[in-house]
């Protein structure tokens, strides 16, 4: 696979045992697949793994190489002049083909993983390139050469010989019906898979306004090649001569002069050219009728599977086939339609009986095999499974975590592990490094994550402007890299903001965890009331905690069907961290004590607000003669500076560095009350029925105040104070506050966002 060159840091974490990166897969046709729809269905599938999917196609009406993009992927074309079907008689075209298509392959070596070659026409080339350069080959057999052509008798022996050498040594064959089997006979693939030709579902038939229709005459279709060998003369003739029956007849090929003189001269066919798959599907559904007609002394149609048989099953329409051709033993025994020795006269009467004796109840029969059996939906789970095989992660999604900061790992944190336990997800953890290592590396330890990048943009005063510069510029090449199907982001920090910027250039989907928390007050808190907001604007799902949060997202026009409420992982963490038997020094310390949290770091409390909130605490301390206090700072300089300027000294007080967050939580669930700006732990603390009082002047933690978890105090020195003494000394209003329940959930989140966005992935791609 393609490896990542980096940026101007080595961003790997680590050597990685594994390549995040999309398999390349090229599928080689000898036609120019305009339409071809084997070939359109199968680039379409592959599509919807993690892929890239190119197809090289001859374009045999032109003589220079064109491109074509699809929705899901790429034609390239190879312009060599030369007609259809015609086998060795276009002998030098073909060697051209050959040719070019070695070079184009050879050149192109280094972003192909798998050649997907259909027919032997293409697949001397896709062989020695696969073999020479390591690539998985898959040989897909739409038609055997040697049943398919007129190959020179004594050439037969020769190209089937080289045929079944293909076969046996591409890493998997895929044919399109049973009965191939026999036809390739002795080959012994290593791999082998059936792939029937079945039509896929559109999302919706369209309606087809057939041409100069009467009512009372027997409608046949066909669409397909118009070339020898498929009685289209007769079928023509038969039309003309009896006014009972009227023909629709689409498609392209050496016969189409003759179709279009025959269509000129009746009145009962109308000939429609070259027609999408779509209107195919569309043409057939207005027939009553659709035919199958392949001459069975060519080898090859005896071992056909034509698109007509599974169309017919699609549509409940019913079919006329040829005794002894592909799958017409299966329409005789489940009686789907008439199988006929031809002749014009039989024909007429298949149609007639067909007609006549066609019912509801077998046209459901008809629909229900399909369902079962033939149903494209089957066929796509057979491709997948084929390149499953050699290239396992490509059937997963690839969900990206981007975070930088100790809230955003701890909340994230349950949220990675469940979804690495899903097969479905592949995950890559990026880190921004907005805090240092030391902050961030204890929590992905204690939850067992690793990161797999790290973009390294910490430095000591650092502003929003570098952090955000940095984020953008070296997050920008990784994401281009790796391609991930979802970028999850958390929250309101500077990392996740450019996180989500940074996808949104990208068109790479967005998850908001954490979403519709608001103040509305872009300059508290701030910067993180706009980076919320702004996420809200760019994000595609929206996982919010409350319905209250929810409300928010909905009066700013985000459609419900992509708001899921789902609590708070912040609750989910702490049941991983918290146990009966951790033990600490500090809580050896606290003895018996009453134990005050404080933690505070908000960008509008730096300068006089924290001032004040240090007078509370040097107040409180004075008066409560069995508080102690326990205040882990947050690394920011201009914090420590003022702590160390404003906190009185004194026995009863800790100032330490901040707790990684298993002695943090379990502190959390040892203390008697929390004095705090941050957002999370007004979240954790009631969960564990602890009083919080808010050292800010507002919250969007609305729910905990409604519900009385949270106490706004503000940073006013005597509120503090007085709303602390008293939680601590009135035993009702303590337990009053304590046993409120928490409105940030039960610890389900992750799993119910995995859940969600399992349901995401499962419906999406279904064009
Ligand atoms: C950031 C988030 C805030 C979140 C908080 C969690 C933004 C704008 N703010 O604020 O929403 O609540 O994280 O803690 O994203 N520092 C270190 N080492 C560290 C972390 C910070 O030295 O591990 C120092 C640096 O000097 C830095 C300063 O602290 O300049 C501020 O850090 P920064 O990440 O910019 O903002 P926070 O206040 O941590
Ligand atoms: N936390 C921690 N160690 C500490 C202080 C806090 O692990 O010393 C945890 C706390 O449990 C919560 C998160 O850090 O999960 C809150 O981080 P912070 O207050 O920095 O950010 P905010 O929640 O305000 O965004």
């Amino acid at each position: 696979m393609a490896q990542y060159r980096g940026t101007d840091r080595g961003i790997f974490e680590k050597k990685l045992d594994f390549s995040f990166t999309k398999t390349n897969v090229l599928i080689i046709r000898s036609n120019p697949c305009n339409p071809d729809s084997r070939v359109e269905k199968i680039a379409t599938s592959l599509s919807k793994l993690r892929t890239h999917v190119s197809v090289l196609a001859w374009d045999r009406d032109g003589s220079t190489d064109s491109n074509e993009s699809r929705p899901g992927y790429h034609i390239h074309r190879v312009g060599i002049k030369a007609s259809y079907g015609a086998g060795l008689a276009n002998i030098v075209p073909m060697i051209k083909f050959q040719y070019k298509t070695l070079v184009y392959l050879w050149k192109n070596r280094a972003n192909i993983d798998a050649i997907h070659a259909c027919d032997f026409d293409t697949a001397l080339p896709a062989f020695c390139i696969a073999k020479l350069c390591k690539k998985i080959l898959i040989y897909d057999i739409f038609d055997y050469y040697v049943d398919t052509f007129s190959v020179p008798k004594k050439l037969k022996p020769i190209i089937k010989e080289m045929e079944n050498f293909i076969i046996n040594h591409a890493d998997a064959c895929i044919i399109c019906s049973d009965s191939r089997l026999k036809q390739i006979a002795p080959a012994t693939p290593k791999k082998q898979v059936i792939i029937h030709n079945a039509p896929k579902k559109p999302k919706s038939l369209k309606v087809f306004k057939l041409k100069n229709s009467k009512r009372h005459r027997i409608k046949i279709a066909y669409v397909g090649s118009l070339s020898p060998h498929r009685y289209i003369k007769e079928l023509l003739e038969l039309v003309q001569e009896n006014h009972l029956l009227e023909l629709h007849i689409a498609g392209f090929g050496v016969l189409q002069d003759m179709v279009e003189h025959y269509a000129k001269e009746s009145d009962n066919i109308e000939f429609y050219g070259k027609i999408c798959y779509e209107d195919t599907l569309a043409l057939e559904n207005a027939c009553d009728i659709l035919t199958a007609l392949y001459n069975p002394d060519i080898t090859n149609h005896i071992y056909a599977a034509p698109n007509k048989f599974y169309e017919s099953l699609f549509l409940g329409k019913p079919v006329v086939m040829i005794r002894g051709t592909g799958m017409s033993e299966y329409v005789l025994n489940y009686k789907l339609g008439e199988v006929i020795d031809f002749s014009k006269e039989n024909l007429l009467q298949a149609c007639i009986r067909l007609v006549e004796t066609n019912t509801k109840d077998l046209e459901k029969k008809r629909k229900y095999i399909y369902e079962t059996q033939f149903s494209w939906d089957i066929m796509e789970q057979k491709l997948f499974g084929i390149y499953k095989d050699f290239f396992p992660l490509s059937i997963k999604k690839l969900i990206a975590i981007v975070f930088g900061t100790r809230p955003e790992a701890i909340k994230l944190a349950p949220l990675i592990k469940e979804l690495q336990g899903k097969n479905n997800f592949l995950v890559c953890n990026i880190l921004s490094n907005q805090h240092t290592e030391s902050m961030l590396q204890p929590i992905l330890q204690a939850f067992g994550i690793r990161a797999h990048f790290n973009l390294h943009v910490h430095h000591k005063f650092q502003t929003l402007h570098s952090i955000s510069s940095k984020i953008l510029d070296r997050l920008s090449p990784l994401l281009a890299h790796i391609e991930p199907d979802l970028v999850c982001v958390h929250g309101d920090t500077t990392t996740a903001y450019v996180g989500a910027l940074t996808s949104f250039y990208q068109h790479i989907p967005i998850a908001h965890i954490e979403a519709g928390l608001r103040t509305y007050n872009l300059k508290a808190p701030f910067p993180e009331e706009f980076n919320r907001q702004s996420i809200a604007l760019i994000a595609d799902y929206h996982f919010t905690p409350t319905t209250t949060t929810k409300t928010h997202l909905l009066a700013e026009h985000i459609p419900e069907k992509n708001i899921f409420v789902v609590g708070n992982t912040a609750i989910d963490a702490l049941h991983i961290t918290i146990s009966k038997g951790f033990t600490h020094p500090l809580l050896d310390w606290l003895e018996n004590d009453l134990c005050l949290l404080l933690t505070a770091h908000r960008r509008e409390n730096l300068g006089s607000n924290l001032k004040h909130i240090f007078t509370a605490i040097n107040n409180l301390l004075e008066a409560i003669p069995n508080l102690k206090v326990i205040y882990p700072i947050h690394p920011n300089p201009s914090i420590q500076d003022m702590a160390q300027k404003y906190l009185k000294s004194q026995k009863r007080l800790r100032i330490i560095p901040p707790l990684d967050v298993i002695a943090f939580h379990n502190l959390l669930h040892r203390a008697d009350i929390i004095l705090t700006d941050s957002g999370g732990i007004q979240e954790e603390a009631p969960a564990l029925h602890k009083p919080v009082l808010v050292l800010r002047e507002t919250t969007e933690r609305i729910e905990g105040l409604e519900a009385g978890t949270l106490k706004l105090v503000g940073t006013d020195p005597s509120s503090i104070f007085q709303a602390t003494y008293d939680l601590l000394h009135i035993k009702t209003l303590y337990r009053e506050m304590a046993n409120k329940t928490n409105p940030y959930g039960n610890g389900t989140s992750s799993r119910q966002i995995v859940a969600a966005l399992e349901n995401i992935f499962n419906n999406d791609g279904d064009d």
